[in-house]
């Protein structure tokens, strides 16, 4: 083996709608989400250098993290990149009983919010996902290479976001999120995210919301997307706001009340509608157009509604290697 590289690029998502259902014995919710995948993404860089004895121990041996957030991102075994690379090697090992593989380097650099509801984490596992299976596709050609079914298997046991970075595109998640169904988008949807200097924890989130139930029985998880689906289908931005909801949005502006002031405004900002994305406190602006987008970006650092706002616009396709 020679000292290979590959690149792959995966992107956040925003959850264009998110029902909860009830809390489930394993600890999880049963969704009915549609996600989209946005323009925001994140680079890895996979480097797998020769050896060629018995290796013990993690396969991964250094991470760096640059870009947006990079100094809130782990660097060991709990960063999702890392366990991803292992899992894929792991079963490969496993699989065709080798006795050693390639030691791995990452570098990964972020343009996805951390802790932001954007699924920046679960972007990393799904291009570590892709990047690993090409080397090891390349490295070991005798063998047959991982199907997308067995990487859709794995992304699924890495966490519940990571199915939908792999796939991309606009899509229906129902189970935790990882049982997928393709939707129809037409055209281009414009976003801005306005970015908040903390994070919120995601089990912390879905547990202010079982509270917020048990305190208010009468609030009902909303899981039908047929209106949605259909807007979105449309492609027009101002029939998807009508049908755009989050379950957890509660929940996340009951941890972050600060929210509530930049939330109240988009329509005032020239934004069509806003919702919290997935389990914040990341803010999702549903905008008319680019150049609407540009606005109202501007308008909510100006008005001190968000320290950093940033354009996107999707859907864009799931993680992928690009060199
Ligand atoms: O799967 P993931 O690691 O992203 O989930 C993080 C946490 O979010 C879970 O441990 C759980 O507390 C909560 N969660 C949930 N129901 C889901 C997805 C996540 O309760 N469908």
């Amino acid at each position: 083996m020679t000292r290979r590289v590959v690149r792959a690029r995966a992107h956040g998502k925003v959850n264009v709608f998110l029902g909860v259902g009830e809390a489930r014995s394993d600890g999880f919710h049963d969704l009915s989400t549609v996600f989209q995948a946005v323009s925001l993404h994140d680079d890895l860089a996979v480097e797998a250098v020769p050896a060629r004895r018995v290796v013990r121990g993690p396969h991964v041996r250094g991470v760096r993290v640059t870009g947006l957030d990079a100094h809130k991102v782990p660097t060991d075994s709990t960063n999702l990149a890392v366990r991803a690379v292992e899992a894929v090697v792991g079963r490969y090992r496993r699989r065709h009983g080798l006795g050693w593989a390639p030691a791995f380097y990452l570098h990964l650099h972020k343009g996805i919010p951390t802790a932001g509801g954007m699924a920046g984490g679960s972007a990393d596992a799904a291009a570590a996902l892709r990047a690993t299976a090409e080397i090891l596709a390349a490295e070991y050609s005798e063998y047959p290479v991982l199907t997308g079914e067995e990487l859709h298997e794995i992304a699924a046991e890495l966490g519940s976001d990571v199915p939908f970075t792999l796939m991309g595109g606009t899509a229906w998640g129902r189970g935790r999120g990882e049982d997928l169904t393709p939707v129809l988008s037409a055209g281009r949807y414009h976003w801005v995210f306005a970015l908040s200097p903390r994070g919120l924890s995601t089990p912390e989130v879905f547990a202010a919301l079982d509270e917020l139930r048990y305190a208010r029985p009468e609030r009902r998880p909303r899981m039908d997307v047929d209106a949605i689906n259909a807007a979105l289908a449309t492609g027009d931005p101002l029939a998807v706001g009508v049908h755009m909801h989050n379950d957890l949005e509660a929940a996340a502006l009951s941890l972050m009340p600060g929210l509530r002031v930049a939330h109240g405004a988009a329509v005032e900002l020239g934004a069509v509608r806003c919702v919290v994305s997935g389990s914040g406190p990341t803010l999702a602006f549903l905008c008319r157009d680019e150049e609407s987008a540009a606005a109202v970006a501007e308008e909510l650092v100006g008005q001190n509604l968000a320290s950093r706002a940033v354009v996107a616009h999707g859907p864009m396709p799931g993680a992928r290697v690009v060199g």
